[in-house]
């Protein structure tokens, strides 16, 4: 590395306050009263997110586009207007509802202070850095999910984006433009070099171990399916067992066997997380049933097996139990595994801060996913505490939020600076 860029990395610097502050500050935004905090995908409070966001990315003269599902970029050029060769660091700023404060945003606000980092230096970076918030990552009120990054690396059309409906029957294109944030932007125009991106583990694995980074290597393939079950309505005191059409029971039966199936398996993951019966009365047998299945796994074959499993009981429980049966995919990608030789930039730049990091597979779904479909992409973890999120109690200390990002800083600093990485002057 010359003198100068040696000089110039020595002088980036993540001012860890301003960052720390900005996560609160989002994490007010859609706030519930028990402590969590709501911002559905293209809801009021998701506007009320972005708008603070483009707003600190104007702070910092970045160049703000928006593309047309709503992703938001900011530029931070190279030597050039091109953003050929760049650099993304990205993440979203949607959440579940009653969310934690971490899952996205941190992500989102440490590429902001990588950012910050070079305009407080007065650096200008060789290539472009593109910070980046993709739209509806989290796939609870539109699916797929990771749906803005799908759409930026070309995986789905913008007409069956904006098509999309809603849990609460909205469509995705109209609330868009309700948000004001259907942009123009050309997404082939701003596709990088390189994708990294810092997110907190969400998981139990380095908190358990006592790690303070984790080098994500590959990330689970995922299944959505959505089932509805149709039986007959009847009088629950006077309607012999053996005479029911009865949808509840037969829901239950798959929220049972997804869980043996889970559990006979080596790394099979199962949930239904929603299920609804109708009429839900007390005293009636329900004529309908709606469920949700995320089945999740790092080997591809076996995620595709479970699949199979699946379909074969609901065949047998239309016979056994007399019920109608429809299946619809929600989401269905395969496992992913990150680019090799970033992961290992990142371990080296971990080690040099000193801070002890462990490889580490993702349970959860990630834009990063999409990105390496492009890109050369990679992640780096820092600890949940007890392995909690999509709750409002997911903690990451400060300490190690400010640990990913020096990582992260670093990393970048190599990316987008001629020579090595920062830890290497
Ligand atoms: C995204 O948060 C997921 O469901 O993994
Ligand atoms: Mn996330
Ligand atoms: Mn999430």
């Amino acid at each position: 590395m010359d003198r100068d860029t040696a000089d110039n990395v020595r002088r980036l610097e993540i001012d860890g306050a301003t960052l720390l502050r900005q996560i609160e500050r989002l994490g007010e935004i859609g706030r519930e009263r028990d402590g969590g905090r709501t911002r559905l995908a293209l809801s009021d409070q998701d506007k009320c997110a972005r708008d603070q966001l483009v707003q600190w990315m104007k702070e910092l003269e970045l160049d703000v586009k928006i593309d047309p599902i709503g992703n938001i970029f900011g530029i931070l050029y190279g030597e050039g207007e091109s953003c050929a060769d760049a650099l993304m660091i990205g993440s979203h700023i949607d959440t579940v509802i009653n969310a934690g404060p971490f899952d996205g945003v941190y992500g989102a606000l440490s590429g902001l202070a990588v950012a910050r980092a070079f305009r407080n230096a007065g650096v200008r970076p060789l290539r472009p850095l593109i910070v980046a918030a993709f739209t509806n990552e989290e796939g609870v009120r539109f699916q797929p999910d990771m749906m803005g990054s799908l759409f930026f690396t070309g995986g789905i059309p913008i007409d069956d984006v904006l098509a999309t409906r809603g849990i609460d029957g909205a469509f995705l294109g109209e609330e868009l433009r309700r948000i004001g944030y259907k942009g123009e932007t050309e997404p082939s125009s701003l596709v990088p070099a390189d994708y990294l991106e810092l997110h907190v583990e969400q998981g139990p694995v380095l908190d358990s171990k006592q790690m303070e980074i984790g080098v994500v290597e590959n990330l689970q393939g995922i299944s959505w399916k959505r089932i509805e079950i149709s039986g007959t309505a009847n009088h629950a005191g006077t309607t012999p067992v053996s005479m029911r059409r009865d949808a509840g029971v037969a829901a239950a039966r798959i929220v049972v066997f997804l869980r043996e199936l889970a559990l006979s398996s080596e790394g099979t993951r199962t949930t239904v997380g929603s299920l609804r019966f109708s009429p839900d009365l007390i005293n009636v047998i329900p004529s309908n049933a709606v469920l949700t299945v995320d089945i999740r796994d790092p080997e591809s074959a076996r995620l595709a097996d479970a699949e199979k499993q699946l379909l074969r009981f609901l065949e047998e429980l239309r016979t056994k139990e007399g019920v109608e049966l429809s299946v619809k995919s929600l989401a269905r990608f395969e496992p992913v595994r990150f680019d090799e030789e970033l992961a290992s930039i990142i371990e080296d730049a971990a080690k040099k801060r000193g801070y002890s990091s462990m490889r580490i597979t993702s349970g959860a779904g990630h834009d990063a996913q999409m990105l390496a479909r492009v890109a050369k992409a990679a992640m780096i973890f820092v600890p949940s505490r007890g392995g909690i999120s999509h709750n409002p109690a997911e903690y990451t200390p400060d300490e190690l939020l400010l640990q990913g990002v020096h990582v992260l800083l670093d990393v970048a600093a190599g990316r987008l600076l001629k020579g090595g990485n920062k830890t290497e002057v």
